[in-house]
């Protein structure tokens, strides 16, 4: 069994702090859906956590081996598409699959090849304005974007990827009416926690920077 060890460092003032060694550091980040084109033409869908926003360019972290990491290293256009946490169990149903043929050594295991995750996912491709990868037409936000960089991480373990955003999708039930602004009442990203998953909770309160600030209720 795991054990966590207690902090005795005479300088560590936060004694109900323990040591742990976690396997993973998943400490919560918003689930994405990367679509991206294949060799052949056809398209495919894979979930990741990995990623962020520096204004309009979205930052990857992705496994080398994967289909998805091949396809952006040669075909730089892919769709950020965003579920929303009712949509898990279509995350979930992608989540043993790969679209590497033949399945890399390391993930044979655990991983299976699928050509086709939309269909396998129960998601609907809908074609893009401005790149070759179709949005997940039932994803509440989908960021159409073109890889710019594709480089080995600070261990060589992982790729970097940061793709400029060229184009942003929203469901109208997302957006403040007559607005350019996404109503964060009525949108929650889809949370990997630890490899759970979660929505968020109730507001708790706004930025000083908020641009749809709401009355206090
Ligand atoms: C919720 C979730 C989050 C994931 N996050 C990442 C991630 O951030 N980076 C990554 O490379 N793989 C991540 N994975 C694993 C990939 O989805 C997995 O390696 C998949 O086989 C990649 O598909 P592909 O080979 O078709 O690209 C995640 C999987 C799930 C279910």
């Amino acid at each position: 069994m795991d054990t966590a060890t207690r902090s005795t460092t005479p300088g560590n003032t936060s004694a109900a702090h323990v040591t742990v060694e976690p396997s993973i550091l998943y400490f919560g980040t918003p689930v994405v859906l990367l679509s991206t084109e294949n060799e052949n033409g056809s398209f495919n869908l894979a979930p990741m956590s990995s990623a962020w926003a520096l204004g309009h360019v979205i930052v990857l972290g992705l496994g080398p081996g994967g289909q998805t990491a091949h396809n952006l290293r040669s075909r730089p256009d892919l769709v950020v598409n965003l579920p929303e946490p009712a949509q898990w169990p279509a995350v979930e149903r992608l989540a043993p699959l790969t679209g590497r043929t033949p399945v890399p050594v390391d993930k044979r295991d655990t991983f299976r090849f699928e050509p086709d995750k939309f269909a396998a996912a129960g998601l609907r491709p809908e074609p893009s304005e401005l790149v070759r990868p179709p949005r997940a037409a039932e994803c509440p936000i989908q960021l159409e974007a073109r890889a710019a960089r594709v480089q080995p991480d600070a261990s060589g373990a992982f790729l970097i990827v940061e793709a400029h955003v060229l184009k942003v999708h929203a469901d109208p039930r997302i957006v403040v009416p007559g607005s350019q602004h996404v109503d964060p009442a009525t949108w929650s990203p889809l949370i990997y926690n630890f490899r759970h998953y979660y929505g968020l909770g109730p507001e708790l309160g706004h930025s000083f920077r908020s641009q749809t600030p709401r009355q206090a209720h």
